[in-house]
């Protein structure tokens, strides 16, 4: 995900050292899309990411919860015909794809051999792995749109069938919900929020996330509602602007949207004023920060975890035979491999500490 490099290199280290004390991982949120059919899900969901690979249109394409795990895979030096990013599918095991068009025809595949070929929808998900040296351990994922009116193979109660799908992992309270409305309907009737406001009436860790805002009537705006002053949401509203299906037809790429994003709200004389808090790159920014309140709730846990390491490891040196005063010296500072390993770490999370507090 689009996050700033060194955060990326700092979470990832601090990872690594936990897997290998063998201490649990750092727990970071999940992140789910919700919105009614068609309000713009997959394409922001991509544009977090920064890859194309995900069937989008109008009318019913995601019919399957797809999970998106995020996994970092530095660059291995050792092996330079491997490539550096590539994805897997748990029900490809083994398969790498490198190309993300064929990644996006595989879940096409997929969603077809278990919910059929006419808009039928299944809570199966679809798991894909994409590792990559330029992401953190996250998991995201991207749901069927809310609907009203059964079509094609959907049951008649496609509506509460789609509300049970999403709330399986909105109510998990480590789960961040990209409440998604698109700016051209009235944001009284978005659906996304009355679902999200079912889970986190507080507006805790609910995101909101007005789409196609290239779409809304001339004369109107969004100002309001980005200013907190329409629905509450501790973590506010971000409006962006992706590709339309015209767009995606004449193969526009992500970085064209990228720009043209920029240059809608740069230019326009309503939100030129605060351009700097609109579109994906400020997206990513909320994300990034919401990240880091995770693991800032967590220090004061992965501190104990790492003290009682210490402490542990240091009487394990005490009962193969060291004298209690080389421990004590080993600790703060000698050449004992274990104990060089442990300071690390100590001063690690000490400055790890101080970065995040600095930003
Ligand atoms: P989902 O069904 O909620 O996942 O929505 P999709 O991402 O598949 O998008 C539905 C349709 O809306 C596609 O044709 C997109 O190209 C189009 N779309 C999405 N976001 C925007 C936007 O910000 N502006 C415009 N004009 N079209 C958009
Ligand atoms: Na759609
Ligand atoms: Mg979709």
């Amino acid at each position: 995900m689009a996050a700033p490099t060194d955060l990326i290199a700092l979470i990832n280290q601090l990872q690594d050292i936990l897997s290998e004390l063998g201490t649990s991982p750092l727990d970071l949120p999940q992140i789910a899309v919700v919105g009614s059919q068609s309000s713009g899900k997959s394409s922001v969901l991509e544009a977090i990411v920064g890859k194309d690979f995900l069937p989008k249109g109008a009318g019913i394409v995601t019919r399957r919860p797809l999970i998106l795990q995020l996994s970092y895979a530095p660059v291995d030096p050792d092996a330079p015909d491997e490539p550096d990013e590539w994805a897997e599918f748990q029900h490809l095991p083994g398969q790498q794809f490198v190309d993300f068009d064929e990644v996006k025809r595989e879940i096409e595949r997929e969603t077809a051999r278990i919910a059929g070929d006419n808009k039928g929808i299944s809570d199966e998900p679809i798991t894909l792995r994409v590792h990559s040296p330029s992401v953190v351990d996250l998991t995201l994922v991207d749901l069927p749109g809310l609907t009203k009116i059964p079509v094609g193979d959907q049951p008649s109660d496609i509506e509460l069938q789609i509300r049970d799908l999403i709330m399986k992992f909105i109510l998990q309270p480590n789960c961040i919900i990209l409440a998604v409305s698109p700016a051209n309907v009235d944001l009284a009737n978005s659906d996304s929020l009355k679902l999200a406001r079912e889970v986190d009436p507080q507006g805790l860790r609910t995101l909101g996330l007005l789409t196609k805002v290239d779409l809304m009537e001339t004369g109107s705006h969004a100002l309001d509602i980005l200013g907190g002053r329409v629905y509450p949401l501790r973590l506010g509203f971000v409006a962006v602007v992706n590709r339309s299906q015209r767009d995606i037809e004449a193969r526009r790429t992500l970085e064209w949207s990228r720009k043209r994003e920029q240059q809608f709200f740069g230019s326009h004389p309503t939100y030129a004023p605060i351009a700097g808090r609109c579109g994906t790159a400020a997206l990513a920014r909320t994300l990034n920060s919401v990240l880091l309140d995770h693991i800032r709730a967590q220090l004061p846990d992965l501190k104990a975890r790492l003290s009682a390491l210490i402490a542990a490891k240091q009487s394990e040196l005490i009962t193969y035979g060291e004298s209690p005063a080389v421990v004590a010296a080993t600790a703060s500072g000698s050449a004992s491999p274990n104990a060089v390993v442990l300071r690390l770490i100590a001063l690690y999370a000490t400055e790890f500490q101080a970065s995040i507090e600095g930003t």
